[in-house]
């Protein structure tokens, strides 16, 4: 139950526009299993070696503090914050300011508070409606610091929490941008946050708003990756790539550093620092954050890789065909109206293998008035997987439709798995889809996507933030392939790729 709430509420529902055929982006029908009131709060406590890692990234206080920790569940951030303060030898007043909604962890955070070597006020309530009620009349409290842990969840549109951020001018699908950017917003300038929230947020169009909203506020001075996602959280079995952040109010933006370990234990931790421009590109119009784990040339930052999709006169759209929408119009490959109907297992080692042998799903769907908007022109395309396994090696997986493997049609059906690279809605010159798929399959490629993607679904939108080769460059990677007369090596296709920085 707990890894499936979190592919609702987590990663799994985060979706992207789709230019071509409107929002199609549809993996499965949601799940609609009563929500426990732990996941509906998004209750995940963090363990004490978590927070005193992050309470151990704010400098020594001067002066005096006044924190702020909302979403503070039992308190164990507060506390690792006001014992880490005091061990270090502070001994100025510390006001410590704790916002809960569930009043069945209250009574634990009261005890908590109140044992605490701070002056410590325990807010009840929602955090979201207090805080943007206050931001928008212009009152409330300034924090020197924050630490959170905030809830994650989907925020739907028309909910109460979207109109109160909406108010203050903060969109956001979900709940911990929403606390994260309210917190930071109440910070005074030069206050620090230190918060633990998922990767997501680092890429993607839905995240874009709050980005924003976090750099026209100040700075980003450290980020640390927990490399193994199911470690961070597990004691409660939560999937996924998390972060804690550090930034710093009203700053400029200088060098980050970055910080990696495989797990709370940081037994292997190590540090690295970066120029802000290799965290957030400065040619980026989406401001993705990219986390650099080492391992990861910077091969695609040379201005030879400075072209986007769009650059390149092309452009990638979700597969449109939604199967459990169409059910009624999928048919056998020899029905009279038959169109091949194109899933990921059709593409078997680099290859289009159709129709496939004993397929749970349909081969093929009928070309008829109701299916005839998802329909592509029949040729040549290149086509990305949208998810791949945590035991496939790379994350993006490129393959070219050769329709030569088809029976002749005048269209085409792509299942919602597959992201299709398209030219103004119409097949690829043979050449240039070649030439897009052995570039992607490159590790070059691999590496860049690993640094702003820590999760293995490819969205449409992080192929149109994709850095590629020129479209000649692209086009003799294609007649280089056709030439060879067989798939290059993982090895060819890497050397080739460094050729042509
Ligand atoms: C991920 S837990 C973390 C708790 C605590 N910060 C920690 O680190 O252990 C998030 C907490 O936020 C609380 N919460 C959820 N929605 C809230 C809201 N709208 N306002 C205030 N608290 C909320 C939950 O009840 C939960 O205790």
């Amino acid at each position: 139950m707990k890894s499936a709430i979190r592919v609702l509420y987590g990663f799994g529902m985060d979706s992207t526009d789709n230019d071509l055929f409107g929002d199609r982006e549809i993996v499965a029908e949601p799940e609609r299993k009563p929500k426990s009131k732990k996941s509906e709060l998004g209750q995940f406590f963090t363990g004490e070696r978590i927070a005193a890692f992050m309470a151990g990234l704010f400098p020594q206080p001067r002066g005096s503090v006044r924190l702020l920790d909302a979403g503070a569940g039992q308190g164990a951030l507060t506390k690792a914050f006001v014992e880490t303060a005091r061990s270090r030898g502070f001994k100025g007043r510390l006001e410590a300011h704790v916002f809960e909604k569930d009043e069945e962890v209250i009574p634990d955070l009261r005890t908590a508070v109140a044992g605490l070597d701070a002056d410590g006020k325990v807010f009840e309530g929602d955090f979201i409606e207090r805080a943007a009620t206050m931001i928008k009349l212009g009152r409330g409290d300034r924090y020197t610091h924050s630490i959170l842990n905030p809830p994650y969840g989907k925020i739907n549109t028309g909910s109460a929490h979207r109109g109160f951020l909406r108010t203050v001018g903060l969109e956001t699908v979900n709940l911990y941008p929403g606390f994260v950017g309210l917190a930071f917003e109440m910070l005074a300038d030069g206050g620090e946050l230190v918060a633990i929230i998922p990767r997501s947020f680092c890429n993607g169009p839905y995240y874009l708003p709050f980005r924003r909203w976090m750099f026209a506020r100040g700075a980003i001075l450290h980020i640390h990756l927990f490399e193994s996602r199911n470690k961070a959280f597990k004691s409660d079995g939560v999937l996924q790539e998390n972060i804690i952040i550090h930034m710093k109010r009203s700053v400029e933006q200088g060098d980050v550093k970055v910080t990696l370990s495989t797990d709370d234990t940081f037994e292997d931790l190590s540090e690295t620092t970066h120029p802000f421009g290799k965290i957030v590109y400065p040619d980026d119009p989406e401001a993705f954050i990219h986390i650099p784990t080492g391992d990861d040339g910077e091969l695609l930052s040379a201005p030879a890789f400075g072209h986007t999709l769009k650059d390149l006169g092309l452009a990638v759209a979700t597969g449109p065909v939604v199967d459990f929408r169409l059910r009624g119009d999928m048919c056998a490959p020899d029905d009279a109206d038959a169109v091949p109907l194109l899933y990921t297992s059709h593409f078997v080692d680099g290859e289009l293998v159709w129709p496939k042998e004993n397929f749970k799903k349909s081969n093929a769907i009928r070309r008829n008035a109701n299916t005839e908007k998802w329909m592509m022109p029949f040729g040549v395309y290149t086509i990305v997987k949208r998810f791949s396994s945590k035991e496939e090696r790379r994350r993006i997986v490129a393959n070219v439709v050769d329709p030569a493997r088809l029976p002749a049609n005048e269209v085409l059906g792509f299942e919602n798995h597959l992201n299709v690279i398209h030219k103004g809605k119409k097949p690829l010159p043979e050449d240039v889809a070649q030439g897009i798929a052995v570039f992607l399959n490159s590790t070059a490629v691999d590496r860049y996507f690993r640094r702003f993607n820590g999760h293995t679904q490819v969205n449409a939108t992080d192929l149109r933030t994709m850095r590629f080769p020129s479209i000649d460059a692209i086009r003799s990677l294609g007649t280089w392939v056709k030439e060879l007369g067989r798939r290059p090596t993982d090895d060819e296709i890497d050397r080739k790729i460094e050729s042509l920085a």
